[in-house]
């Protein structure tokens, strides 16, 4: 699923989480922006500070509505949350000399890995929560 696609098409039902995935989806399109056309620079690492900040907001808020529902697969679903949060301080590191030292693959395929996967997955559980 593309960053686009998930912004524009995917729903979870539930009105804050989709709200928030499309803010999510809006910061990683400013910092591809903002990668392509500068490479590594201040305003990236910034971006990247920023993604972070919105992320681990973002899984918190979905835990604890995981956490007031009862959901079946919370432990699962954290588990990922925490693997997420791991890989964006990872691609902070990677991609600080211009270019990802890993995958050698662009930032904006690395994001869309990230986060459309958990999103169209996982949270596509969450769809059984919305009322
Ligand atoms: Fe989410
Ligand atoms: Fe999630």
């Amino acid at each position: 699923m593309s960053l686009t696609r998930l912004k524009d098409g995917f729903r979870t039902g539930i009105h804050s989480l989709d709200y928030e995935h499309r803010k999510l989806v809006g910061v990683m399109e400013a910092l591809c922006d903002s990668f392509d056309r500068a490479g590594s620079t201040r305003e990236v690492s910034e971006l990247f500070g920023a993604l972070y900040a919105e992320a681990s907001a973002h899984f918190a808020l979905e835990e604890s509505i995981m956490r007031e529902k009862k959901y079946a697969f919370y432990d699962a679903h954290k588990a990922d949350h925490e693997r997420l949060l791991d890989q964006i301080r990872h691609m902070m590191e990677a991609y600080e000399d211009g270019m990802c030292a890993d995958c050698g693959t662009s930032l904006r395929a690395c994001l869309e890995a990230w986060f459309a996967g958990h999103v169209a997955g996982a949270d596509a559980g969450l769809r059984t929560l919305a009322e």
